[in-house]
């Protein structure tokens, strides 16, 4: 269930879906395209698992553990505009027309549940797009939504329910002693219908009322000390925050390379014009304040990591802008520029240009957060000493390969750095079925 089910991203995973699982193609100027899931670590990517006879041997990703198929998959999902998928799939402009008109059908009879709405917490400019509300009180409207989650569970006969926020960017929540900083005053607040408690904290505490799994896709701090502190009590799965795409995966991929070779980043400077309703809610400073914070720490444990490059405090200037472009829609620009210092006081800078659909780059991974978030409740471990075994804790750190500032557990490292995450998530795979962690000695061929 995806909260912001009606939006680009919502809409583009839905229809992408639905043309895999039916398995269409269409016409483009360039020729017959076919649905495919290029983008999704778990659907198109593969892992090492051996040798033989000198030669590599990689296994799709999905195969190495029991993961549902996404053809399995029924969405549904709450959105404050009351569109139906189809309607909201030619508003996003993101998938070719010829696509569009064979999905039309499928999608049209799917309409979103009412949303909960507070213009507090995103842009003005969103105003008219809400028609279709929770009403009542904050308590309500957790209510409200439980509900939801229960009713679709049943209609549906489905196993298992994730709820993903794909919905826009809220400011960020002031965290408050006595206000949201434990459950027990998150509650009492929920109670008084406390002004600061935003609608996806209400989602998130719903979800892990029901012990369904929530994931935050945008930059926002939903996950308030007191719900951290709800979904540990109720061993509740949370994972988070804000998918990471493009320009800060990239930037999670160089600056350890540079950092790793010795190379000194001095200066990151990161643009990025877009125009699609995303772009619109960034256009208000505090809801561009949530998405800045939420891309600025992604170089920090590279930079801490390397003593001899940064003095303790030293830390290269990293600037993000972004700019609301309409013509430009969901094909998001994204321009950077990395200055380093190299050898003997020489300047090294390399800069990027990257176009593409904003959505084609999130969906995939709505598609991955969502299918390793379900995994991730099946697996149990122990150590040697414990006697019985125990679920992972319920702040999902292994869902940071596909989020640019990741939820960790209270008092656990951050990691930024895309290769060891990918690491982590691949090596926990492996030892789920008796492999050892890849370590990449190739002692075999030594
Ligand atoms: P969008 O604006 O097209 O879709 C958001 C949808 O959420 C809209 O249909 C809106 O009506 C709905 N909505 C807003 N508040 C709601 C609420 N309280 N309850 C239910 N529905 C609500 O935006 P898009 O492009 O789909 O992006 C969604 C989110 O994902 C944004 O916050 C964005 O920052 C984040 N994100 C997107 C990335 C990408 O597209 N590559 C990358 C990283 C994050």
């Amino acid at each position: 269930m995806l909260v912001g089910w009606g939006g680009n991203n919502g809409s583009t995973l839905t229809a992408g879906v639905i043309a895999n699982r039916e398995g269409i193609s269409w016409v483009t100027k360039d020729g017959v395209q076919q649905a495919n899931y290029f983008g999704s670590l778990t659907q198109a990517s593969t892992c090492r698992v051996g040798s033989f006879e000198g030669e590599e041997v990689y296994a799709p990703f999905k195969s190495l553990l029991p993961m549902v198929d996404p053809n399995d998959i029924v969405f549904g999902g709450w959105d404050i505009n009351g569109a139906n998928l189809a309607d909201a799939m030619s508003r996003a402009k993101v998938l070719d027309i010829d696509l569009q008109n064979q999905l039309r059908p499928s999608m049209e009879q799917m309409f979103p549940l009412p949303g909960i709405y507070d213009p507090d917490f995103i842009a003005a400019n969103q105003g008219e797009r809400a028609n279709n509300l929770v009403k009542g009180t904050k308590k309500e409207q957790m209510a409200k939504i439980i509900a939801d989650i229960r009713e679709f569970k049943s209609k549906n006969k489905v196993d298992r329910v994730v709820v993903l926020w794909t919905a826009n960017t809220e400011r960020y929540s002031d965290i408050v002693t006595g206000l949201n900083d434990t459950k027990e005053n998150l509650f009492k607040s929920l109670e008084k219908g406390e002004s600061e408690i935003s609608p996806s904290t209400i989602y998130a505490l719903a979800c892990i009322h029901e012990k369904v799994p929530f994931i935050n896709g945008s930059p926002q701090n939903t996950f308030v000390p007191g719900v951290i502190d709800y979904a540990i009590s109720q061993n509740s799965l949370i994972g988070g925050d804000d998918f990471k795409s493009g320009q800060t995966k990239m930037k999670s991929v160089l600056v350890d390379f540079l950092v790793g070779a010795g190379i000194k980043p001095t200066s990151i400077v990161s643009y990025n014009h877009l125009g699609n309703n995303d772009g619109l809610n960034l256009s208000a400073p505090q809801t561009f304040r949530s998405k800045e914070i939420s891309k600025s720490n992604v170089v920090d444990d590279m930079v801490a990591s390397n003593a001899i490059l940064y003095k303790p405090g030293e830390h290269p200037d990293h600037v993000v802008v972004i700019k609301y472009v309409p013509y430009v829609a969901d094909s998001k620009r994204a321009m950077d520029e990395y200055t380093s210092e190299i050898f003997m006081g020489g300047r090294n800078t390399i800069v990027m240009h990257n176009t593409c659909e904003d959505s084609l780059l999130a969906a995939p991974l709505i598609l991955d957060l969502v299918l390793v978030a379900e995994l991730l409740t099946r697996i149990e471990v122990k150590q040697d000493n414990e006697d019985k075994f125990h679920s992972f804790h319920p702040v999902a750190s292994l869902l940071s390969y596909l989020t640019k500032a990741p939820l960790v557990p209270p008092g656990t490292p951050v990691i930024n750095a895309l290769a060891k995450q990918r690491a982590m998530l691949e090596n926990i795979f492996r030892a789920c079925i008796g492999l050892a962690p890849e370590n990449n000695m190739l002692m075999e061929y030594k």
